[in-house]
């Protein structure tokens, strides 16, 4: 066993649930932070140490944080993130925490989300703590909210020109590169890294679902303001809605497209694919009615 003790915040979402079994596979010292520690026992495993703390309370994240060296630092979207990673990074300091590995995001585009994180990262460079970042692109779990229409009809609607590509991240890759990346303890200092699946536009990606689901599926396009009447009926808030037009633009105009090698550089492995992506969570977009 690795003694080194490794706090981690953010293992039961999307990417964070596919933490565990990869830093147990490397014998590594972990603390998970949670809000509920008995539904994070679910996802995180029986005999791995959990503790309840929460970003929002400063002083559980000190306590939590007692005798770490290295924090992960994961959180989802959120109108508070900037505030909430703010009281970890101020924590982890006071504690005597050495080194942060932060999943961020792009954070080239100047919308809510991504510049909260590209602050946050000021913040950690500022706090002279060791740090590397984790900048994934737009994620294949997003599907499970923009192909939401394929368990009720056979298209799926978004205001994304159906032209233009975006580089999907399966999260199961972004969790190997975060297992890496935590379990080596030298190297990544002072990085970003940048990490993408292959790009696709949405009328690949409803090729791929129609060979993968074997029904004939169609991407539809619509204008911005019918996508914003669509998700505000479906109760998206409305500073999520903001985040998400300003990214559909950014997108429109090809920023999400590019292409890196960071998961065979660093994991060691081929980025996974749309097909594998939704082979293995096909039960997700089956018809319901
Ligand atoms: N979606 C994308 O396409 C995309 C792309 C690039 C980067 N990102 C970034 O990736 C991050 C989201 O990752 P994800 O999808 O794995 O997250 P997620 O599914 O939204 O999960 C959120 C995690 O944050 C923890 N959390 C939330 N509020 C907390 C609080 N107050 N105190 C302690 N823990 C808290 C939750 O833990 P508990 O519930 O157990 O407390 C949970 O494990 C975001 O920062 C996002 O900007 C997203």
């Amino acid at each position: 066993m690795d003694e080194r003790l490794i706090a981690v915040i953010g293992a039961t979402g999307a990417t964070g649930k596919h933490l565990p079994p990869r830093l147990a596979a490397r014998g590594l010292n972990i603390r998970y932070l949670t809000r509920d520690a008995g539904a994070a026992r679910a996802t995180i495993g029986p005999d791995a140490e959990i503790v309840e703390a929460s970003l929002d309370d400063r002083a559980s994240l000190e306590r939590a944080f007692a005798d770490a060296h290295t924090l992960y630092l994961n959180s989802g979207h959120s109108p508070a993130l900037e505030a909430q990673q703010t009281n970890a990074i101020e924590a982890a300091k006071a504690a005597g925490i050495e080194r942060i590995v932060k999943l961020s995001g792009n954070i080239d585009s100047p919308a809510p989300i991504p510049e909260a994180h590209k602050a946050l990262e000021g913040k950690i460079r500022a706090s002279g703590l060791r740090h590397t970042f984790l900048r994934p692109n737009f994620f294949m779990s997003n599907l499970y909210y923009v192909a939401a229409g394929l368990t009720q009809s056979d298209s799926f609607t978004s205001a994304i020109p159906r032209d233009v590509k975006i580089s999907m991240t399966d999260p199961r890759d972004v969790a190997d590169l975060a297992a890496v990346v935590i379990a080596e303890d030298s190297g990544h200092d002072g990085e970003g890294y940048y990490q993408t699946g292959k790009a696709l536009s949405l009328d690949e990606v409803a090729s791929i679902f129609s060979d993968v689901l074997g029904r004939a599926i169609r991407y539809e396009q619509v204008d911005v303001e019918t996508w914003e009447e669509m998700v505000t009926g479906r109760g998206l808030p409305p500073w999520l809605i903001e985040h998400q037009v300003k990214m559909i633009g950014f997108a429109a105009n090809g920023a999400y497209a590019y292409e890196t090698n960071a998961t065979e550089d660093i994991v060691g492995h081929p980025k996974r694919t749309l097909e594998e992506f939704i082979r293995d969570h096909a039960d997700a977009f089956a018809k319901t009615g």
